[in-house]
């Protein structure tokens, strides 16, 4: 029997480009792969690639720089790179760095196998193509091994939103939805495999409008059609567009246990001019609206977010309404970056903010959002939270899970295993995460 193969990937930008990896090693998997976690004994490297910021898309050229002397010394070594900056750049990419051998964009994975073999033969192999067929389907997981407790399950790809500074829609093309069948039985055989909580994944999940037994289902029939499966403990989805938000998505988060109180609802600014100019379609107003009538389905709800600052136009009065928004809201996480301008969409070709201006909003919302934070998971100490504990701690019997919440929470002397879900008393609050103490039963 000849060695397997060996397949380092390495993962840059959204959940989904973590499940997306997977997918592809399982696809390799077919051609004799198996995974390593060290680029220095692969015999194929791969870069699932983030197109988002220019930072992101500039990080994947030095990686591949690094890679120069490992191919002098195994010409046989296998450079490919995936994700959202092969969809982008294609061609590109080889002629800037020649030691790449592929290049595959997000909608091409399934064609992943047949590329491998043509870069074996000495050739390049180039895939960047929108195919009309379903990938997943042709993707299907391979040998079944047990994994952690916790999974990510994409049910719908791509947007139509076109935000003025986003490349997502142009990456990851026109917003498409699984079938619900499909996802169901994907999730099914994650719980066979040990898993207890799974995250829906979709660039805007809640616009999830997937074929279902009759008709087209919405978001929240899919979360109660998974509500069906035993053994699935825990639902949560990511990301979510404001406008999406139905009815009876709102009602799930009172309704649905197994539907986890924390939403992600990205905002990106509390300025209705730049709201407006970043066609977002929604008001800093209508959003704080959407948050009181979620908040009224499930009180507890924790809120998270995404803001940019400094993108085009941008004023010290638009900014302070962004910090407005943000106290009026109370968020228990929050992502913000500096607006970076991305070849090809609409905003690049705008007026543009001073980086000083950028750098110094950035870090007076980052302050806020700082204290905040702290403020949410401080005001957890005391409470009973559920954990479900995805590793052993740094000590010896320290176990460390996420709550519904997704706060990270260690306990010492957990006397727990690896997916246990279990009664947590919180009894202190640290920087990143919470420490808390097993409630046994008297
Ligand atoms: N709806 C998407 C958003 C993807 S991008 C999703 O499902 O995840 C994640 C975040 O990156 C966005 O919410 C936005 O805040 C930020 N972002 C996108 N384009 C950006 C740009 N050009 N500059 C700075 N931040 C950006
Ligand atoms: Fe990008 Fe806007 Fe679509 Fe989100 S909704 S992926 S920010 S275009
Ligand atoms: Fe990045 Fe593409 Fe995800 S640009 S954020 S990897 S959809």
């Amino acid at each position: 029997m000849t060695a397997p193969k060996k397949l380092f990937i390495k993962t840059y930008g959204c959940q989904m480009n973590v499940y997306d990896s997977e997918r592809m090693a399982e696809a390799l998997g077919g051609q004799g792969y198996v995974e390593t976690d060290s680029a220095d004994d692969a015999d194929m490297i791969l870069l699932n690639t983030c197109h988002i910021r220019e930072k992101a898309a500039e990080k994947v050229y030095s990686e591949l720089g690094r890679f120069k002397g490992l191919k002098a010394d195994k010409p046989d070594l296998k450079i490919g790179v995936a994700g959202c900056v092969a969809q982008a750049e294609g061609e590109e990419i080889i002629r800037r760095q020649p030691l790449v051998d592929l290049v595959v964009g997000p909608q091409s994975y399934h064609r992943l196998p047949d590329m491998e073999a043509k870069t074996r033969k000495g050739e390049k192999a180039l895939d960047t193509d929108f195919p009309e067929e379903d990938k997943f389907e042709k993707l299907k997981s391979r040998p079944k091994a047990a994994r952690g407790p916790t999974a990510f399950l994409t049910v719908q790809e791509g947007c139509d939103k076109f935000c003025a500074f986003c490349v997502v829609p142009y990456t990851r093309g026109a917003e498409v939805s699984r079938p619900a069948d499909r996802i169901l039985t994907e999730a099914r055989d994650l719980v066979d495999r040990g898993v207890r909580e799974i995250t829906l994944l979709g660039q805007n999940v809640n616009a999830y409008h997937g074929a279902g037994p009759d008709g087209d289902m919405t978001l929240a029939q899919l979360i109660w059609a998974l509500d069906g499966i035993d053994g699935l403990e825990r639902i949560r989805f990511t990301t979510s567009h404001p406008n999406d938000m139905g009815d009876d998505l709102i009602a799930a988060h009172g309704e649905c246990a197994k539907l986890m109180p924390y939403l992600h609802l990205p905002v990106q600014s509390g300025s209705d001019h730049i709201l407006k100019r970043m066609n977002r379609s929604h008001t800093a107003d209508s959003y704080l609206r959407l948050i009181e009538r979620i908040r009224a389905a499930r009180p507890d709800i924790l809120l998270s977010g995404d803001f940019i600052v400094g993108f085009p136009e941008e004023t010290e009065a638009d900014f302070q309404a962004t910090m407005d928004l943000v106290e009026e809201v109370g968020y228990g996480y929050a992502y913000s970056f500096k607006y970076s301008t991305r070849p090809g969409t609409p905003a690049a070709e705008r007026a543009q903010v001073d980086e000083d201006v950028k750098s110094e909003r950035l870090q007076r919302l980052q302050g806020l959002i700082t204290r905040q934070q702290r403020q949410v998971q401080d005001g957890m100490v005391g409470k009973m939270v559920n954990v479900l504990f995805e590793k052993p701690g740094r000590f010896d019997g320290q176990m460390v899970g996420k709550s519904e919440y997704l706060h990270a929470v260690h306990v010492n002397d957990a006397g727990a295993q690896v997916g246990d879900l279990c009664p947590v008393r919180i009894v202190s609050s640290g920087s990143n995460s919470l420490a808390g103490e097993m409630v046994r039963r008297a």
